[in-house]
Order: structure tokens, then sequence, then C-alpha cells
């Protein structure tokens, strides 16, 4: 039952009880009243007509009839009678009661007079008797003249009126408490419909026009419309939450068992030298192995990926494959070795310094050097005749990850025709205009259009590559289906906003806050009552780092109450190294981080504390749960699972996550205080609302945004492409066989 049902119907039960209550109040009450006025009333009236009771007595035979007659003429007089002291009446109103005679009334004053001998002169007395008729007071006055006892009369006074006026007080009461319980229902749901309406008359306008609070509402609004879209377009094919066990059945069911195949640049175990010259495992800093390897861990298959460690062929078989996790062997990383050449021009030229700057508004200016497209086709085509090389059946299940495979669909449907292709863009989709940029932005777009499906991790991202397509490809555009339709293969493109694991196994098996709190502040020997603030990222120009270590340091020039407490620590893990955009930005954030030191450091306190290393994750999760906040400053990112990271990590609900609007994750994480990481002000006074909120209104953030995680899991947005992918290979093999048919029609 809803809530505000439940509240109503224990209000009415309750006006019910004290009505219930109150009646019997007033009816006990109101009865003792009537009787003690009735009773006074009787009283004053016999002993007003004493004396000419006396005097009847002695006078005409009918005189005493007179007498009683008078009394009789009030209307609740039922009855009067005079009766001499042997008890036979001397004279009695007209329907004097049987029931009450001279006898019988004279007979229990007798038995209640006090002398206690029953034979004491007659008292006056008075009770209530019930008769057929119903309630009648009775009332008994002696009579005498000069100390002689004459007798005694009775009168009679219907009581019956105070029940009528007890019925009337209870219909009254009665009809009060419905009044009452019909208000209590309607109008509280006249007042929540009422509001409801207002707001949604508000929300509507905001919705439509912006509203005056603009850029401030921003955040909010997109997040809405996005919701809502998504609200409308979503077909839950399975209830309930995700697991990696049911994602494994549906693919099952769905996809009869078969072995996947990922194709991402990027691999999920490095093998490395280290330094004693043993070989050691790295978990590569890379949002898109953090949300795939548990995919694959669960679905089992091949992850096809560039062989980047030092010492990855020494450890693959002589298929250049390993089972991974070590000691697990849950799925096979199948490592594909490029030489000097290729990573130069696939890798860091075409893909990073032409792609990722293109699609990133981060202010970096794109490079396109054509030896670098040579070098990323011949790698595409190198990767995809990996692919088919391990695929398992005709119509094998593909996943292409992100920017660095733009050709690879096609060349894989050349090869395949009946392949499921998945291709999922981690990256920012930019707009029409600016993928113009790219000499060979048609080749990229064919080579997408490949795929059986398209995703992005926003309906925006999915909007721009289909203006995208308009402006520069023959195709037909399904906006209907949001669907493109190219040489008569048809592409689905559609939103997956990437997700976590749920629950996160790097936190479950990681030590309790405190413990971490206690291990971090001794290696960064800080202070007992000191604040610490967290940054995890690749160093790279699109994670805005400078713009969050100068919102600190103008956060301690603002605040002076900071300095000496407050430290940020950065793990900034080297990244595309041999990229020149990339050193140089390694340089300027050391520079940055050592002019704050030293203009707000002190004896033992650093402001920013840099690690520009690599961290495995038990060592990143460590800093999550010490730490008193998050920022999460990205200029623009597709998603940013770190800021998801964070709050996975803060079990015990403490910590404050500050992520910039430019993110994927800001339109899920709404609790966060989302600044924009260009506004060093706002981004500062953040820092400082974060710092000083209360542990209440952090858990109260906390609570709101990790069910959201635990829901929206990576085995729902694997299971969501795969549901996709099996309804659209099944609508395939439909019309396949109604091709098929018509083809053997005689004509
Ligand atoms: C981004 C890309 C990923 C990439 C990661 C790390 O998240 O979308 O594809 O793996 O950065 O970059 P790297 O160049 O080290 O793989």
């Amino acid at each position: 039952m809803p809530r505000m049902a439940r509240l109503i119907l224990a209000l009415i039960l309750g006006l019910a009880l004290l009505t219930w209550v109150a009646s019997g109040v007033v009816q006990t009450t109101a009865r003792e009243w009537f009787e003690r006025d009735v009773n006074s009333r009787a009283k004053m009236v016999l002993v007003g007509a004493r004396q000419s009771l006396a005097i009847a007595w002695y006078g005409e035979p009918n005189d005493l009839q007179k007498q009683l007659m008078a009394f009789a003429r009030d209307e609740r007089v039922m009855g009067a009678a005079v009766c001499d002291t042997t008890f036979k009446s001397r004279a009695s109103t007209p329907g004097f009661p049987d029931d009450l005679n001279c006898w019988t009334v004279g007979a229990r004053v007798r038995a209640a007079d006090p002398s206690g001998d029953g034979e004491g002169r007659i008292q006056e007395w008075s009770t209530v008797a019930t008769l057929p008729t119903g309630r009648v007071h009775v009332s008994v006055m002696p009579i005498g003249n000069q100390g002689q006892e004459l007798g005694f009369a009775i009168l009679l006074h219907d009581l019956s009126f105070i029940e009528r006026r007890e019925a009337s007080a209870r219909t009254f009461l009665f009809v009060t408490f419905g009044i009452l319980a019909v208000m209590a229902f309607v109008v509280p749901m006249f007042v929540a419909k009422w509001a409801r309406y207002d707001w949604s008359l508000e929300l509507r306008r905001l919705l439509r026009t912006g509203g005056d609070k603009g850029r401030e509402f921003q955040p909010i609004l997109s997040d809405m419309r996005e919701l809502v879209g998504r609200m409308a377009n979503e077909r839950e094919d399975a209830p309930g939450q995700w697991t990696a066990q049911n994602l494994k059945q549906s693919l099952n069911l769905h996809l009869h068992g078969e072995r996947i195949v990922i194709l991402a640049n990027r691999e999920p175990y490095i093998h490395r030298h280290a330094a004693d010259g043993s070989i050691e495992v790295q978990h590569p800093a890379s949002g898109l192995v953090t949300a795939l390897e548990p995919v694959m861990h669960a679905c089992s298959g091949v992850w096809v990926a560039h062989g980047s460690g030092d010492a990855d062929r020494e450890t693959v078989d002589r298929n250049d494959h390993i089972s991974v996790p070590p000691g697990e062997n849950a799925y096979q990383i199948r490592r594909v070795w490029l030489s000097e050449e290729e990573q130069q021009g696939y890798y860091y030229g075409f893909s990073n310094e032409g792609l990722w700057p293109l699609c990133h508004v981060a202010h970096a200016r794109p490079v396109f050097r054509a030896e670098d497209w040579r070098q990323y086709l011949a790698v595409n085509q190198k990767f995809a005749d990996a692919v088919c090389s391990e695929v398992d059946s005709k119509e094998p299940i593909i996943l292409v990850q992100d920017y660095h495979f733009a050709l690879a669909p096609a060349m894989i449907r050349k090869r395949l025709p009946a392949a499921t292709v998945i291709m999922f863009w981690h990256i920012p989709w930019p707009n029409a205009e600016t993928i113009g940029i790219c000499p060979w932005r048609n080749e990229l777009l064919e080579g997408l259009l490949g795929s059986s499906i398209v995703g992005f991790h926003t309906q925006l991202h999915c909007n721009n590559f289909m203006d995208s397509v308009y402006r520069y490809l023959e195709t037909r555009i399904d906006r209907e289906h949001n669907a493109v339709v190219m040489r008569g293969h048809r592409t689905l493109i559609r939103p997956y906003p990437i997700a976590l694991e749920w629950p996160v196994h790097w936190v479950e098996t990681a030590p309790s806050p405190e413990e971490c709190r206690a291990k971090v502040w001794r290696d960064l020997k800080l202070k007992p009552d000191a604040l610490l603030g967290v940054g995890v990222d690749r160093l790279d120009y699109t994670k805005g780092i400078e713009e969050r270590f100068l919102a600190v340091e103008l956060l301690l020039e603002r605040h002076p109450e900071f300095r000496g407490r407050f430290s940020f620590a950065q793990l900034a893990a080297p990244s595309r190294t041999k990229i020149e955009r990339y050193r140089q930005l390694s340089d300027t954030v050391e520079h940055l981080a050592e002019r704050i030191n030293q203009r707000f450091g002190q004896e033992g306190y650093r402001p920013i504390i840099l690690f520009p290393s690599h961290h495995e994750p038990p060592e990143v999760f460590r800093f999550f749960r010490a730490a008193d906040l998050c920022y999460v400053s990205s200029l623009h990112d597709g998603m940013n699972l770190v800021a998801k990271e964070f709050v996975a990590a803060r079990t015990d609900l403490k910590g404050v996550l500050v992520l910039s609007e430019f993110t994927g994750a800001a339109r899920e994480l709404t609790e966060a205080l989302i600044v924009n990481p260009y506004d060093l002000e706002g981004s500062s006074d953040a820092l400082a609302a974060a710092l000083t909120m209360p542990l209440e209104e952090q858990g109260d953030r906390m609570r709101s945004m990790r069910p959201l995680l635990a829901q929206f899991n990576v085995y729902r947005w694997a299971g969501k492409m795969l549901m996709d992918a099996s309804r659209l290979r099944n609508q395939e093999r439909m019309a396949g066989r109604l091709a098929d048919r018509s083809s053997v029609v005689p004509v």
C-alpha cells in the first residue's frame, strides 16, 4: 500500500477510535447531568406541593386528583400518585403505571429506610426504574400534617428524552467524525494532486525553457530529459538486479552460449619484468578495462588486444593465448604484436593525437598525418583478422571497443557477414562539424556502420553520430528506430551508459575504511585532524588536473582555515608518454604542484601530494576509502568510472564526490557536488562545501547514489547490448527466411 494511503488509513482509524471513546464519555456524563437535573426538579415540585397536598388530603374527594393533574401538565411528568401509610392509593393520574403502584413503591422505600428496622416513616426517596416503556425517574415525598404522617406522594418523570438526547449527541458525533474522515482523505489528496500539478507545470516549464536559473539547472535538465527518454525506451528484459550469473544465463538462453570475442586495444592483464627480474602482472589504468573485465570474467571467451607488456611474449602459448585472471583461467587473452612503426602510427598517432583530441572538447589541436592513417588502416585489418581467427561459428558475437578500431567492424563484416558486431565507443562523439575536421571521416563512419549496433554512453553522442552520418554519407537515417541503413545493411545506434561490476570485488577484498584511513595517514604523515582530498587519473589533459590543482590553491587562498590541514593526494598514472602533449602535461602538473606547495606548504605539510606513477587497484581503493573527498574535474569525459568507483568504495557512506558537469557520470550521480572545472571559484567553493559537509548529509548523498550503481551495473550494460543484439539477430533471421521462401516461389 502506498505511504500516503497508509497514513490516511491510520488517520481515519485514529479518528474512529477517538469518536468511540468520546461518545462513551459524553453519554455517561450527559446521563448523569440529566438525571441529577430531573431529580432536583422533582424534589422542587414535591417540596412546593407538600403543603397543598396535605390540605387537599382533608378536602373534597377529588381535590387530591386535581392537584396531581396540575403536576401532570408538565410534559415530562409521566404520572403522579398519592398513597396513604398503608400503601393504598388515595389518588393517581390516569395511566399511572401498575408496576409502580403505591404498594411496590412504598415497599421499596421502606426497604431502603436508613433506620434499618423496616417499620420507620416514609422518607424522601428517589430512584430510576426501567419499565417496558422505558426508563423512569421515581421520586417519593412524605406528606404530613403538624407532625402527623399522612402518606406520601409519588412523582414519575419520563427519562426517554435523555435517551433521545443521547442518540442525537451520538449522531452528531458520528456525523462530525464522518466529515472529518472525508476531509482527512480528500484534503491531503487534493493538496498532493495540486502540488504535483503545480510541480509538474513548473518542471515542464523548466524543461521547455531552461528556466530563469538557466545554467544552474542545466545538469538537472539534461539529466531529466535523458531519464525520461530512457524510461520511455526501456524494455526490461531481466527484471531485478543484473548479476554476473544472470548475464551468463541470458547469454546461454538468447545467444545459445556462444563464445564472445572482445576486441580492445588495451589488455586487462599486462605482464612486465620487475626490477628483480621476476615477472609481475599489472592492471592498467583504463576505464574500458575496469568495465569489461568483469563482463568477460562472467561470459568467458577471448579478449583480443595489443600485447604491450615487456614480458607479454614470454607468458603466452604458441597461439599467443594466455588464460586469465592468473590462477582462475576464466577466459583468454589473445595478444597481437605490433611493431614500433605500427604503434607509432596507429596508437600514438592516429588514435591518440588525432581522434582522442578530436572527440574531446579539451582544446588540444588534433593532428592527422597520412602515414598515421595508413598504419591505422593496416593495424585495424591486422586485429580484424585476429578476431576472425578466434571465432568458433559463422555467426559469432564480437564486441569491438573504442576509437582505436573504427574500421574493424566493416572489415570483420566483410569476412563474417552473419556476425553480430557490437561497437562501443567509450569516448564522446563530437558534433558533425568537428568530426568533419578528420580527413578520413567518411571512412571512419563507413567502418563503424559495419556494426550491427553502435553504442555510446549518452543519447547526445548518438544524435551527434547520426547527424555526422547524415552530413557525410549517402545513407537512410531511420530516426524513428535510431538506426542507419547503408547499402541495405542496418545499424542500430543506441545509448548504453557504462558502469561498474556490483559488488566491486576490489571493495569486497579491501580493509575497512578506518584501516585504510589509518594506513594512508601513516604513509602520508598526516596530522590526526588533517583533511584529505583524492584524485585518481591517467596523466591526460582531458582530466583537468591543472584546473583541479588551481581550485585547491584558490581554496587555500580564500579559506585560510584549511591551510596546514587540507592536502590533496593525486595518483597520476603516466600515460601515452611518447606524445609531446602528454610529456608537457606531466611537466606542467609537477611544476604546478611544486609552486602551490611552496606557496602554502609548511614544515611537515604539503597541500598537493603528487604521485606520478602507476597504482594497482588495492592502493587506489585504499585512497578512495580514506579520503574526505574525491575531485573528478574532467574537462570532457565519456563517462568517468573513477567517480563511480569512489562512491562504490564508500561502504561507510562517508566522503563527498565533487564531479565535473562535463562527465557522463554527472548525469547519473546527481547527488555529487557538480561543478564546472573551468570555474575555479565555483570549484573551490564546492571543495569548501565538501570539507564542511555534515556526516549526515554525506550519508544521505551516498545512500542515494549507491543503489543506482548497484542497479545500473556493468552486467546490465552488457546484458542490454547483448539482448538488443539477439533481438536484431532474430529479426534478421526471420527476414532471411522470408527472402529464401520468396526466392523459391515459381515464376
Ligand atoms: C580511455 C579510453 C580507453 C583506454 C584508456 C586508457 O578510457 O577510452 O580505450 O584504454 O583511456 O588509455 P590507454 O591509451 O592507456 O589504453
